[in-house]
């Protein structure tokens, strides 16, 4: 198999919930270019829309632009449906602790099931109220109204946590401290920074403070593409036998490459070059190409700054010399998919050794051909990392489904075959 050519994956699925919702709380209207198209982004759009804001169409390509509706917003008159997206349902309900009204989330069936407490559990110290306060998942009616000051240690390393809470201060107009036990992706502080809000960090800890009227100005932003998306490329182009791969205008926060510290580890080099900046993000183009692989050990410290990335690093693990491990990685069981359990189940199937020992995966490397069926559970992550890993030469994977890939990455397939590495392998799927 040769890998060639040049692709740029769709924009950045954290950076665009982030803009939108900044957006709708802005005063003024925000263009934003860059946008992922993909359905989690459409739920936050739609939600926003229901909350009032006027947001053009998300589609491939579109400038969008969002007519905020200032730090208040409008009460809404239907459930808000989260759909599939986390981010979304976590970041809402930050912003809608400071509203002086009730609104009920849910989302789909994977979404009700993943565990809302740690952020309805600060929330509600700062003085949001909740429906039955007990609840744990969706759906769940929350009710806004006067916030409080908070000083959270967070007992998880989540941005979807640490942003709610920094988006309740800035709607309720009250500081906020976080700290995290690990660094998780800094992409909130950073918008909150570019837009002049008072944020800082002092000691490990985030400072947020009202300041400047606690007014959000309108956005003129450029999103870069998504790291995480790009990662499914970059994987294809290292197990690919020849060639080289230009993944272009990729976000490089330093809080989401560690799928690049972990692979040059594991024996692959992928150069950065172009580097420059948009609206406070580092953003570069990738080269990657085919190198021999050796197994490592991923350590907690990493782990959020590669979350999304652990399952085609298991995809990578299985092709390398030796034993991968990746610690402490159980937040992985509360992803879309149960993804820790699917990963090394879904390896085993394909027949690689690997397995969930507590709340570490043990992934051991082979050169035989992937060979079986995968269960996706509609996950998104889990399709592609899977579909990756039937380009290699000889193998015969076949998906339980692969429109997931909608979720985060709508041209996934059609990106994938044209850069070549769909030649080697077969990805088959069942629709
Ligand atoms: C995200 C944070 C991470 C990540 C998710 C997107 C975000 O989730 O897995 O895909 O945009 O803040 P957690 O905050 O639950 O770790």
């Amino acid at each position: 198999m040769i890998v060639q050519g040049e692709v740029r994956p769709p924009g950045d699925k954290s950076i665009s919930h982030r803009a939108l919702l900044l957006a709708a709380l802005a005063t003024g209207t925000s263009e934003l270019t860059g946008l992922l198209p993909g359905g989690d982004v459409q739920s936050t759009a739609r939600v926003l829309r229901q909350l009032g804001a006027r947001i053009s169409t998300v589609r491939p390509g579109a400038r969008v632009s969002v007519k905020g509706k200032g730090l208040k917003l409008r009460k809404p008159r239907a459930t808000l449906h989260c759909g599939n997206s986390g981010t979304t349902a976590r970041l809402s309900l930050g912003v809608l602790a400071g509203q002086r009204f009730a609104a009920r989330l849910t989302g789909d069936a994977s979404l009700r099931s993943r565990p809302m407490r740690r952020v309805t559990e600060p929330l509600e110290r700062m003085g949001a109220r909740f429906e039955d306060p007990e609840r744990s998942t969706l759906p769940i009616v929350i009710r806004g109204g006067e916030l409080r000051p908070i000083d959270y240690a967070s007992p998880v390393a989540s941005a979807q946590l640490k942003s709610a809470v920094l988006l309740a201060g800035l709607v309720g107009g009250v500081p906020v401290t976080i700290r995290e036990p690990y660094r998780s992706r800094d992409h909130t502080e950073r918008l909150f920074a570019h837009l002049g809000l008072g944020i800082h960090e002092r000691d490990g800890a985030i400072l947020f403070a009202p300041a400047n009227g606690n007014e959000v100005g309108p956005l003129a932003l450029a999103i870069p593409a998504d790291i995480s998306s790009a990662a499914f490329l970059v994987a294809a182009a290292v197990l690919a036998e020849r060639g080289e791969l230009q993944v272009s205008n990729v976000g490089v926060n330093p809080t989401r490459t560690g799928f690049l510290a972990v692979l040059e580890r594991m024996g692959a080099h992928v150069d950065r070059v172009n580097l420059h900046d948009e609206g406070g993000e580092p953003v570069a183009d990738l080269l990657a190409r085919p190198a021999p692989l050796r197994g490592t050990i991923v350590t907690p410290a990493e782990v959020p700054l590669l979350i999304d990335e652990v399952p085609v690093l298991a995809v990578l693990a299985s092709r390398a010399a030796g034993e991968t491990v990746f610690r402490e990685v159980g937040e992985l069981r509360v992803k879309e998919s149960n993804r820790l359990e699917l990963v090394a189940s879904n390896l085993r199937a394909v027949g690689v050794q690997a397995e969930a020992r507590g709340n570490d995966l043990h992934v051991r490397g082979t050169d035989r051909a992937p060979r079986g069926r995968v269960e996706t559970a509609k996950d998104h992550r889990i399709a592609m990392a899977f579909a990756v890993l039937g380009t290699v030469p000889g193998a015969a994977v076949q998906l339980s489904e692969r429109a997931s890939v909608g979720i985060s990455y709508p041209s996934f397939f059609r990106d994938l075959k044209r850069i070549g590495s769909g030649r080697g392998g077969r990805a088959r799927h069942r629709d």
